[in-house]
């Protein structure tokens, strides 16, 4: 066992945050937490563990990425188009690529590298088509350590010609890789089915996914209501559907484990229905800018009891950094409230580090095994030195300033460590 000591901090519920000023993090050999709380108290406790001293630096939670696309990584930042345009410029060329698995193995090491360096524990992860590079992603993130759930993508009309499948296949291909990987590494790799979107799936396509998601346990991911062009194209593609969420309710893949990327213009009636269903919104703000997708409402939707998660959604947004996504949900919300007149729009920092943390273990079933320091749950933790990023290097400084300036004032120098049930797969080199 090792005991951290260390400013530890993590977040409750959406206004409360835990705070231990000298705390203690007891993790045994099995990476769990054992016990946290004052550091005095958990070393009376435990006197003849090893102290790991890492004062002044804070420990908090991992942060929890909900939408990502891995093999798009090497398209960020490309400027200038709108979704659909933007897919089929930038994107689908991009995903063609995965075929060679040489490209799979390099472009997957990197970016979970990445991922882990910016303080991201754990991933929910669209790959491409191709099976054969989704199994490599799965063996690279296995050896790295981050906590992943992951799929192939799966597109069965309207696709570019490199990268259409047919259904069958698109599902067999998809029920195999399940049976590979959701579960593995003692519950830290998942399986994330990934129907691309409305526009790319048929029916079959979408049925045989619900199914398989129940039989299995795995998650569901896709894309909602991102932008006004998509909307219309499913309009026109599915009349027999009320709207687009319609769409996937009448298919069957809305469940608890669903997790909807985008849901920028969602109506009442759609919000009710995945609400009744209970499933998840993944707000990617820096995406939705980027590609001028338009402007989600988050306080008003959280206001209505929906579950909402972050996303960074590369390459739709710029970095793998879940710290500029916290701080894009507090910057888009404040611009909402001076645009629009909506005076009780503003997110703050504490509830934005919420939704990358416990809100998203939450929403992906796991809220008691990561997104805090409670003891009982996995020790998912990172080392973050906040006077990197205080131009006064404060060591006494209120915590939710201290929170305030990691999220506003993000660089990836302030995280010097990161660990995945127990284990260090990330360390800075000084
Ligand atoms: N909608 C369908 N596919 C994608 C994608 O790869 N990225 C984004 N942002 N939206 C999508
Ligand atoms: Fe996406």
């Amino acid at each position: 066992m090792i005991l951290y000591r260390a400013h530890l901090l993590w977040s409750d519920s959406l206004n409360e945050l835990r705070d231990i000023e000298d705390g203690g993090l007891l993790v045994d050999e099995a990476g769990l937490i054992v016990a946290s709380g004052s550091f005095d108290e958990t070393v009376a406790q435990h006197p003849l563990t090893e102290v790991r001293d890492l004062r002044p630096h804070w420990i908090l939670p991992g942060l929890i990425d909900l939408h990502v696309h891995l093999p798009q990584y090497e398209s960020v930042a490309m400027d200038g188009l709108e979704l659909l345009p933007w897919l089929n410029t930038h994107i689908f060329p991009a995903e063609a690529r995965f075929a060679d698995p040489g490209l799979a193995k390099s472009a997957a090491q990197q970016f979970f590298g990445d991922l882990l360096s910016l303080g991201t524990t754990t991933a929910v992860v669209y790959s491409t088509v191709h099976q054969e590079a989704t199994d490599i992603a799965f063996r690279e993130a296995e050896s790295c350590g981050i906590r992943c759930a992951m799929g192939k993508v799966m597109m069965d009309q309207n696709a570019p010609e490199a990268l259409s499948e047919d259904t069958e296949t698109s599902l067999q291909q998809s029920d195999e890789l399940i049976q590979q990987w959701h579960g593995k590494a003692d519950g830290r790799l998942l399986y994330a089915l990934a129907p691309r979107f409305a526009p790319m799936c048929t029916p079959a396509l979408m049925r045989g996914v619900g199914t398989l998601s129940e039989k299995t346990g795995a998650y569901i991911q896709t894309h909602l209501a991102e932008s006004l062009d998509e909307i219309l194209w499913v309009a026109k593609l599915f009349p027999e559907c009320a709207n687009y969420t319609d769409v996937y309710r009448q298919y069957g893949m809305l469940n608890t484990r669903t997790l909807l990327g985008h849901g920028v213009h969602l109506t009442a009636t759609e919000r009710a229905m995945i609400r009744r269903a209970g499933s998840t919104i993944v707000h990617c703000p820096s995406s939705n800018a980027f590609l001028k997708s338009g402007v989600m409402p988050l306080r008003r939707w959280l206001e209505e009891g929906l579950l909402v998660g972050l996303g960074t959604d590369v390459a739709g947004g710029p970095t793998l950094s879940m710290w500029n996504e916290m701080a894009m949900a507090g910057t888009v919300s404040k611009l909402r409230c001076t645009l629009l007149q909506e005076p009780e729009a503003t997110v703050k920092p504490a509830e934005a580090f919420h939704l990358a943390t416990r809100g998203a273990a939450s929403s992906l079933g796991l809220k008691d095994r990561i997104g805090g320091l409670d003891k009982g749950m996995e020790a998912d933790f990172i080392v973050v030195d906040p006077r990197v990023v205080d131009p006064a290097k404060r060591n006494d400084d209120a915590t939710d300033r201290v929170l305030s300036r990691l999220i506003y004032r993000a660089v990836p120098r302030m995280v010097k460590a990161t660990f995945v049930r127990g284990s260090q797969c990330f360390i800075q080199e000084s």
